[in-house]
């Protein structure tokens, strides 16, 4: 063992469960993995704390510390973190032309990538997301150095460099010069991360990223689909996030969005798509399938898709799940205010009167989801969704956690744990964590300096 923490952790079972794990020692390899999880019960635990004690290799919570895994952020646009928070208030179509586009463009000058980049991840990291899936630009060294941040800070990322190389959809300043740049581009930037990740201990990992349906040509999709197959990489993008883009799609091809990617074969293990609120329940099961994950993203959706996903119906067909911030479509780089958003939002979706005796009434029966089910969205369905062995303070998962202090002085919770069950404290962590609580980080067994 390389070091041995001590304390009270949460850790998701399923979707529904979660396991206390109240006083437990967790002994990391020297690869950054649990190896061995002891509870206090277990025979092992005494020679275990006073051995570790004894070689200088305990690191003790102290009382009102907490550990959580570290959380999975599925959905983040790196460049537009420059840009979060301003213009929430129009749609989609016309944010992407007059906001996104002018912005993501300027990321062809590295220095400024570099800037935006760092500033990002240290956020990211300090708000607990040790794993974040990103959608760079389209500039192949912009999107490397965004990787390299990544490597560098000690973050899993998983980037892809953005393809949008369809003349007619896209302006002439933003977007790939064409089609065989946009595959070569792609196919170098993956073969490059993919040296960086062998440098690395917690890896960062090549993502194949067209846009979305529209800003690609049917040449790319295929390309792209290709490269993803060839190289087995992870595969993002956006599928029926908007009436708009939904409406396109099926006017282009004459099937859903989902229907289409698959058709590209883009709808793999290891996608993962943002938004997904139109999906019918065929293109659900087609994902269920394929082992393709839904990045939910309930702050962005509010404000761009004007739409509740019906998220608990799809996790219940079998559907992975993950939770997004969607930066800067959502403006909260926590992924503590996307766990809470997941719940309200499938509140207002819920209805608990049978609506085919009473037509007037709205939204879906059981559509609610409870805060475990979101903060399983955010930990260890993220990791599934991502096949990676992430999410969870579980042996043989990777060592990636963040430690809540309810106790700092700027932000101490109403926490009395005489009086109250680690079950309820457990929820208030999620509702009331703010940054200035997490006090530590980590990732593949390593903390994260400040
Ligand atoms: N669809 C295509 N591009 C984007 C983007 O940057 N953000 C969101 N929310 N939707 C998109
Ligand atoms: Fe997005």
């Amino acid at each position: 063992m390389v070091k041995v923490l001590k304390g009270t952790g949460f850790s998701s079972i399923s979707a529904h469960k979660i396991e206390i794990l109240e006083h437990y020692l967790y002994c990391l390899d020297n690869k950054g993995m649990i190896a061995k999880r002891l509870a206090p019960s277990n025979s092992l635990y005494q020679s275990t704390l006073q051995e570790a004690k004894k070689e200088g290799k305990l690191i003790e919570l102290s009382e009102g510390q907490y550990l959580l895994p570290g959380f999975i952020d599925l959905h983040i646009h790196a460049p537009q973190w420059a840009q979060s928070g301003t213009a929430l208030d129009i749609p989609l179509h016309q944010w992407l032309n007059t906001y996104t586009f002018p912005l993501e463009s300027k990321f062809e000058d590295t220095a400024f990538a570099e800037k935006v980049y760092s500033h990002l991840v240290d956020t990211l990291l300090a708000n607990g997301t040790t794993t974040g899936l990103y959608f760079a630009t389209v500039h192949e060294e912009a999107s490397y150095k965004l990787a390299e941040i990544c490597a560098k800070k000690g973050q899993r990322g998983l980037v892809g460099k953005v393809v949008m190389d369809d003349p007619e959809q896209n302006p002439d300043y933003y977007r790939d010069q064409d089609t065989q740049t946009a595959l070569a581009d792609t196919e170098r930037f993956i073969q490059r991360v993919k040296t960086l990740h062998s440098e690395t201990t917690q890896g960062v990992y090549p993502v194949v990223t067209p846009r979305f349906v529209p800003s690609c040509t049917d040449t790319a999709l295929a390309g792209l689909g290709q490269l993803a197959e060839t190289y087995d990489v992870h595969v993002t993008s956006h599928c029926s996030e908007s009436d708009w883009e939904h409406g396109y799609v099926k006017n282009r091809f004459g099937k859903n969005d989902a229907q289409v990617l698959n058709d590209f074969g883009l709808l793999r293990e290891k996608s993962v798509m943002a938004h997904c609120n139109f999906l019918s329940e065929a293109d659900a099961l087609t994902f269920e399938e394929k082992g393709t994950a839904i990045a939910h993203c309930p702050v962005s959706n509010a404000y761009f898709a004007n739409s509740v996903i019906p998220i608990k119906q799809f996790h219940d067909l079998g559907v992975e799940v993950g939770l997004g911030t969607d930066l800067s479509g959502g403006y909260d780089p926590s992924i503590y205010s996307a766990i809470r958003q997941a719940v309200i939002s499938s509140r207002m979706l819920e209805d608990g009167v049978d609506t085919k005796k009473d037509p007037k009434e709205r939204g879906m029966k059981n559509s609610r989801i409870t805060a475990k089910e979101a903060f399983y969205f955010a930990t260890a369905g993220g990791g599934e969704s991502v096949s990676l062995p992430i999410g969870r303070l579980a042996e043989n998962y990777a060592f990636d956690a963040q430690v809540i202090d309810t106790t700092v002085p700027q932000a101490s919770m109403p926490i009395f744990e005489k009086i109250e069950p680690l079950d309820d404290i457990f929820q208030k962590l999620l509702y009331l964590t703010k940054r200035e609580n997490i006090v530590s980080v980590w990732v593949q067994g390593k903390q994260i300096s400040k």
